[in-house]
């Protein structure tokens, strides 16, 4: 699989107009998650270059940022095809917890209402693997599941975890959002193959 290019098309802020979200058929696939759980760097590990801007620090990114990647070949044999990253803003930064669904919500709704009518959509919930079933977590899943937006849980970083917590934390984050995440890691590279399979089923839809 070779990505022929990766590039940034806009900006959707929180409770802003939709302008400028690409409304063709190519398929969005969005980031979704707590603030610093991995969100832009796991996108650059997709696209294989830095396009986002990524941070130690939480809250980097306060707005819809639409990337638009072209990719030869990969799952699905060969051929040329585009696909849509959707970073979305981080929820569960603001003081004292806040309400993570309210917060996914406000900064999302601009983008989950826009466009792209007819495009296959996918909505990849980001869960830091080091910390399964936060109640911001839960909060962000019955969100999007109320949405109508079909998710996916990546369980992040899991490199930083041992051999046992990552059987634990795996099964525990099965046991709550009640499907098997798939673990990843953007340091390491486990999951990405399997990752970039996901995203192609859903980019490469062979429906008529
Ligand atoms: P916001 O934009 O604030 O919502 O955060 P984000 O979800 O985009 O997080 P970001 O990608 O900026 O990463 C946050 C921090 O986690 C950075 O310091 C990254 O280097 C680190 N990080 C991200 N992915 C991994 C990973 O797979 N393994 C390890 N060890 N660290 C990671
Ligand atoms: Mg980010």
């Amino acid at each position: 699989m070779k990505i022929l290019s990766a590039e940034f098309v806009t900006s959707a802020a929180a409770g802003g107009r939709a302008d400028g979200i690409p409304a063709d058929r190519l398929a969005h696939i969005a980031f979704a998650g707590r603030s610093n759980v991995g969100k832009s760097t796991l996108l650059n590990a997709l696209a294989r270059r830095k396009i986002a801007r990524t941070s130690a620090a939480p809250g980097k990114t306060r707005l819809a940022n639409i990337y638009r990647l072209n990719v030869e070949g990969g799952p699905g044999g060969p051929g040329t095809w585009g696909v849509y990253f959707v970073d979305l803003p981080g929820y569960g930064y603001a003081r004292g917890g806040g309400d993570s669904a309210a917060e996914l919500a406000a900064v999302a709704k601009a983008y989950f209402e826009s466009g792209g009518e007819g495009a296959n959509r996918a909505t990849l919930l980001l869960i830091d693997s080091r910390h399964p079933g936060l109640q911001t977590d839960v909060d962000a899943a019955r969100w999007l599941d109320a949405s109508g937006s079909g998710r996916q849980v990546i369980a992040t970083k899991i490199d930083k975890l041992s051999r046992s917590e990552r059987v634990r934390n795996l099964k525990e984050l099965e046991r709550i959002f009640g499907c098997a995440p798939l673990p990843v890691s953007a340091a390491g590279g486990e999951g990405l193959d399997e990752l970039w399979r996901l995203i192609a089923r859903v980019a490469r839809d062979q429906r008529p």
